[in-house]
């Protein structure tokens, strides 16, 4: 076993990195601070109500926060959720998802973009994905759809475009919603128009891991007035107001309390004007790796498709095994053991979680137990390969280019996937 300065630190040797990475991404400073200092001090921390009227929009902060989001992304409705949790559920609801309905998703995402087709009694249908940019691939979409398909729910991972012109075709063929799980690309562009507002509804998160956030939070954004006025009703108990406010054709909406409060909405206001700042940050950091990457063979960089853009909330990289003399899982194992931070591999493809594999009638009872549900949904191994061979052998994910990470972070990468590379071999 090597020891001394080159040996690895797998093996007893120094680490290239000494220290953990810094807590926070995002820069939370007097903006934010006077901003909740003012809702404190006028004691409307939350400024909805149930009842018809103006309140049933939420506070000052709310309305403010949901302003800016329709500004900044040219929408002319941005409706705020305590989560992107509940503004999927609440975009799947307004897509009219009913027992006995296929929502058509992706595996390679976080649970809760497929629990919330659960939540309102639907039924994931996992497609596969493409190999460059992780996201829905059109064709396998277009060969799952069937008369039960209510929707498309497209995600576009790590913060790059799904191939959202392609899926937006694919749903006004079939006549399907298309709706954007955009909670880790804002800013990214997809054909010159930004992520999140191809679909009828994309919707952001705004929780402590994002590019910016406020604890908590999500933001659905969408230029149909009819899809946001159901959104609103969603979010705020609407059963108790659409007998009130005439709206009889809505005799079935239920509601919850998706509210957003205002001293969130308030941190939200002052984190909005950063969001161009840290978004060039993460893709200067990118850029500067994807630069170095290059030297090494065995690893391949995010790819950026034409004309669009990549936010990089995190950095895949795809670990090309024929042209390495170790495994993927050697490599991140002894490049952890250096201090840097790689994992292998992603989330596994939903489907494969106990919640699929089991399908418990006592958790949930509609979805796919329901007898109103005639269809037969894919959830063993082998549903979706593609994403299967990527999560299990081919993707390394870093989340090191963000703020307040420097360059010195990208050379320290380097050097470590040298000091490693060089050993291993
Ligand atoms: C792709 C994706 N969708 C949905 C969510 C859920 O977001 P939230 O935590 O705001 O509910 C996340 C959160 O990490 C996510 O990454």
């Amino acid at each position: 076993m090597e020891k001394g300065k080159n040996a690895l630190a797998i093996n007893g040797g120094n680490p290239v990195r000494d220290k953990p990475y810094p807590e926070h991404s995002t820069m939370i400073d007097d903006i934010e601070i006077e901003e909740v200092v003012s809702v404190l001090k006028n004691g409307h921390l939350s400024g909805f109500s149930a009842r018809p009227g103006n309140r049933f929009l939420g506070g000052e902060k709310v309305q403010e926060v949901e302003k800016l989001f329709a500004e900044k992304f040219c929408v002319s409705n941005a409706i705020s959720f305590n989560s992107a949790t509940s503004g999927i559920h609440g975009a799947i609801s307004a897509s009219l998802v009913s027992p006995g309905d296929e929502v058509i998703t992706s595996p390679f995402t976080m649970s809760a973009t497929a629990s919330s087709i659960v939540m309102q009694n639907g039924v994931p249908i996992f497609a596969d994905i493409e190999e460059e940019t992780f996201g829905l691939d059109p064709e396998c979409v277009e060969s799952l759809i069937t008369e039960r398909t209510k929707a498309i729910l497209a995600v576009n991972i790590f913060g790059h475009p799904a191939k959202l012109s392609s899926l937006k075709e694919i749903s006004k063929k079939y006549d399907l919603t298309l709706i954007e799980d955009n909670a880790q690309s804002p800013l990214a562009v997809n054909e010159g128009q930004l992520a999140g507002t191809i679909g009828s509804m994309g919707i952001l998160s705004l929780n402590y891991h994002k590019c910016i956030q406020t604890g908590e939070g999500g933001i659905v954004l969408t230029d149909d007035d009819d899809l946001a006025n159901h959104l609103r009703l969603f979010r705020n108990h609407g059963e108790v107001i659409v007998g009130k406010i005439g709206l009889d054709e809505m005799p079935n909406q239920l509601g919850y309390n998706y509210r957003l409060s205002e001293v969130l909405a308030a941190i939200g206001i002052g984190q909005i004007h950063k969001l161009d700042f840290l978004t060039d940050y993460r893709v200067d950091l990118a850029n500067q790796l994807t630069k170095k990457l290059l030297e090494f063979d065995f690893l391949q960089p995010p790819i950026v498709r034409d004309e669009s853009s990549h936010v990089y909330y995190l950095y895949p990289i795809k670990f090309i095994e024929s042209k390495a003399k170790f495994t993927r899982d050697e490599f991140v194992n002894a490049m952890k053991a250096e201090g840097i931070a790689l994992n292998a591999g992603y989330v596994q493809p939903i489907y494969l979680e106990p919640m699929y594999q089991h399908r418990s009638q006592k958790i949930i009872g509609c979805s796919f137990n329901c007898n109103l549900y005639q269809g037969k949904p894919s959830y063993e191994l082998g549903t979706c390969p593609v994403a299967e061979r990527i999560h299990f052998n081919e993707i390394c994910i870093t989340d090191i280019c963000k703020y307040p990470n420097t360059s010195h972070e990208i050379d320290e990468f380097i050097l470590a996937v040298k000091k490693v590379s060089e050993s291993l071999s």
